[in-house]
């Protein structure tokens, strides 16, 4: 069954990339199309332009079985894995998955047409409307993505589960075929349905994050230890181990946009998301605590030296967007610090993201290649990412003033832990 098919991904972001890869990985020939020209190019020459555990090999070793193009081919299914970023009143940019599908019909009226980017409630059905509209054939499915960041590619060829939306039996039952190499637990479902599952999964991981959060800040007050209460607490198979790390709060391309999406269609409908609206408030809170307990123990942070190390949202991603460190740094700024900067891989995207936030430039001399050098002459020392190189970090100047953002350093007793 695997070569009859033509299978087109549009979009080489994590979710395309780690599709394409994880399809060839079991076999498919899979033609992979991005807008930018650049990325193309680069994959055809077999270099990976993100960094994510598990790419570059899986790129290296399936190369034979990934064509990358330029222009849109022929296909019989095509999976539309393109980015859709908040608009200012909270709801999500849908109009390159429109600019896709039109492209697409345009190309083939019969083909599949398989929704990988996360979509508002209600996307898919208007999307089909649209195609029949057209006088085109196409069937619109909605196949939700539930990879994680620095997981991506593990993710993708071990899911928890996949989900199918749609009303085409007939589609859905091609799909459950070709997706049945990956796992047994396929839901088919309709399409509002299949949304709504992405938004809830999200909104939840983000709700047990902040939840913990909160329950450590207490811990902080209370003597209690938080390590210890959540390994207790995660134990409870209903409440489960994951998602119970306590520390300066969540950051990504995804909780907070699908949370802020989540409630903009709740809005519509009258209802007030009175639990996530606080989960987002909580988490607002927590991105700065890091910095209210260093002014508490130096008063002014104006002219000291602090390192920040780690400004990725997580480890093992390239990725800066929505990180703590965008807020930690824009209030090490407000407050006059002279700052070290250190990740080992998200430098780039830090720069861009912060740039485009807080239309600031932060001066390239602020970053550090090496983090021995970053954490030379400071008076203190912010974690906000638990990278392998900060947890086993070694600081011997007691002098210094270390905020675990993470809780996760390994060898400095000294350091002062979020909620502990
Ligand atoms: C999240 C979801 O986990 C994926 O299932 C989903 O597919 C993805 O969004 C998406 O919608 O595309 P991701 O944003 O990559 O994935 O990263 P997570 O692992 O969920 O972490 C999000 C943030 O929460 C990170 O800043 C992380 O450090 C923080 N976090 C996570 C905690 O502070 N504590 C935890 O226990 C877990």
């Amino acid at each position: 069954m695997n070569s009859n098919f033509k299978i087109c991904v549009i979009g080489m972001g994590y979710v395309g990339m780690s599709l394409s890869l994880a399809l060839a990985e079991k076999d498919y020939n899979v033609t992979c199309f991005d807008v930018n020209k650049e990325k193309i190019v680069k994959l055809k020459k077999g270099s990976m332009y993100i960094y994510e555990e598990g790419f570059e090999k899986s790129l290296k070793k399936n190369h034979n079985k990934l064509t990358f193009v330029e222009e849109l081919p022929k296909s019989d299914f095509y999976f539309i894995c393109v980015n859709t970023p908040s608009l200012k009143n909270g709801k999500c940019d849908t109009s390159r998955i429109k600019d896709c599908i039109n492209n697409i019909i345009n190309i083939s009226k019969t083909a599949t047409i398989i929704i990988k980017s996360t979509c508002e409630i209600g996307t898919c059905r208007k999307m089909q409307k649209m195609v029949n509209k057209l006088n085109a054939n196409n069937t619109v499915i909605f196949s939700p993505e539930f990879l994680a960041q620095g997981s991506a590619y593990e993710n993708s060829i071990n899911p928890d589960r996949i989900v199918l939306g749609g009303e085409n039996q007939k589609a859905l039952s091609i799909l459950q075929k070709i997706f049945s190499a990956f796992t047994q637990n396929i839901y088919a479902m309709d399409w509002e349905s299949a949304e709504t599952v992405k938004y809830a999964s999200n909104a939840l991981l983000a709700t047990k994050v902040s939840a913990i959060n909160e329950i450590a800040n207490l811990c902080e007050k209370t003597g209690a230890n938080i390590l210890e209460v959540s390994k207790a607490v995660g134990e409870d198979k209903r409440i489960g181990k994951s998602f119970l790390k306590a520390g300066c709060g969540f950051g990504g391309s995804c909780f907070e946009k699908d949370l802020k999406a989540l409630m903009s269609i709740a809005e519509i409908h009258n209802i007030d998301m009175k639990v996530f609206n606080a989960t987002l408030q909580a988490n607002n809170h927590q991105r700065l605590t890091v910095v209210e307990k260093l002014k508490r123990r130096l008063k002014s942070l104006c002219g000291k030296t602090i390192a920040v190390l780690g400004l990725a949202f997580k480890k093992g991603t390239n990725d800066a967007r929505e990180s703590v460190a965008l807020y930690v740094v824009n209030e090490l700024i407000n407050n006059r610090a002279n700052l070290k900067l250190y990740d080992p891989q998200a430098c780039e995207s830090f720069k861009y993201e912060f740039k485009t936030k807080f239309d600031k430039t932060i001066n390239e001399n602020c970053f550090y290649p090496k983090i021995q050098d970053a954490i030379k002459n400071i008076d203190a020392c912010i974690v906000l990412t638990d990278w392998d190189e900060i947890v086993n970090l070694k600081l011997k100047d007691k002098n210094v003033i270390i905020i675990d953002g993470r809780n996760c350093l390994k060898y400095i007793e000294n350091s002062i832990k979020v909620g502990m």
